[in-house]
């Protein structure tokens, strides 16, 4: 018998709602703010005021896009964290009291759990072990996932995340928040070769990452070279295209060096690029060029690429198929299982 799912996601400034037959996304809806870019970032109080006016009218839209009613959803889910607080609640308490108001299931879901199997969504169920690379504007994380929710934690970020690389880029340049779209389509026309821009060189753990260095040698690359843009963010009087293109080189040669080292050293038949950059261009072009009999790189769908419900409703499938419904889940952290090697 199929199951319908109602998941909603409210972690950071998007409301997203979604329904799920089994593991079949019938609805998918997205409220993103906008607000936010006239700040650089996201002002977390706006985030959630904005999320509670939104929220009844975003899981009515996903309810009704599926043609299903509240009183036939047999399992609800929200994220439960990693996220900002205040955004989390509106989400996980409007979930938990339909989940008891219907005496239905409820899933609490790990947010970047949910980023790590969108790229299965609409595909085949996961075969293990597979590389995970995690990118997003909050995380970037490599694992080697052994089975379902057993991960090991290969490497991470140790300063700023891939995502928020390319928006504080992005705004050294002048762009709005978030500015990793805008860079991977101002590349198509610039020159990669234009500056070498620093590789990331963690010495402690070849898997790890950091981003923050190539942010300041771009700055000092402005300053040295043109100091009126500095001034005057005028950008004419610099090679926007060939700057975006070199330092996106930069940064996705990092990511794959490492994604392709840990494939080879534990011997996987599947990697995953998930999380918000993992909509860019440049990453899925270079990233495919590997695949072969014995390699599959998968990308989510761009719907499910940056947050969203469907990851999060996918999620509580897959734990509900494979794992198991836990009476406790109500009052459970969300934690993912980390295993060692
Ligand atoms: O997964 P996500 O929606 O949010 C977090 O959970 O953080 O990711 C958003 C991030 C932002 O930093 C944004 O600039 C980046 O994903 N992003 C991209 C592209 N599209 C979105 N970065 C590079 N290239 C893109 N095409
Ligand atoms: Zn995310």
């Amino acid at each position: 018998m199929s199951l319908l799912i109602l998941a909603i996601e409210t972690s950071c400034d998007d409301t997203s709602a979604s329904v799920l037959k089994d593991a079949q996304v019938l609805s998918n809806v997205i409220s993103t703010q906008h607000i936010h870019k006239y700040y650089g970032g996201i002002v977390p109080e706006l985030a959630s005021r904005s999320q509670l006016e939104m929220i009844d009218i975003i899981v009515n839209d996903a309810l009704t896009a599926s043609a299903a009613e509240l009183k036939d959803i047999d399992i609800f889910a929200s994220t439960k964290g990693p996220g900002l607080i205040g955004s989390l609640l509106v989400g996980l308490n409007y979930t938990k009291t339909l989940s008891l108001v219907f005496n239905k299931k409820f899933y609490g879901i790990n947010h970047i759990e949910g980023h790590l199997y969108s790229s299965f969504i609409g595909k085949e169920n996961p075969e293990f072990p597979f590389i995970s690379l995690i990118v997003s504007g909050g995380h970037t994380l490599l694992f080697l996932v052994k089975d379902y929710f057993e991960y090991v934690l290969l490497g991470q970020t140790q300063d700023d995340a891939c995502g928020e690389a390319f928006d504080k880029v992005g705004k050294l340049l002048g762009f709005d928040y978030p500015a990793g779209q805008q860079i991977d389509t101002l590349s198509k026309s610039g020159n990669e070769n234009f500056y070498k821009f620093p590789n990331s060189n963690i010495k402690s753990n070849k898997y790890d990452f950091s981003f923050s260095g190539i942010k300041t040698s771009v700055l000092y690359f402005l300053r040295r070279n043109y100091p009126d843009f500095i001034n005057t963010k005028d950008s004419s009087v610099i090679p926007l295209e060939d700057i975006c293109a070199s330092f996106q080189k930069a940064v996705i040669s990092d990511l794959i060096t490492r994604v392709i080292s840990a494939a080879e050293e534990y011997d996987v038949k599947t990697i995953s690029v998930s999380g918000g950059v993992s909509q860019n261009s440049k990453l899925r072009e270079e990233l495919k060029k590997y695949e072969s009999e014995k390699l599959k790189v998968l990308f989510p769908e761009a719907a499910y690429t940056t947050d969203n419900a469907a990851m999060i409703g996918y999620t509580a499938y897959l734990k509900d198929k494979f794992k198991g419904y836990d009476e406790n889940s109500l009052y459970q952290p969300a934690f993912p299982k980390f295993v060692s090697l």
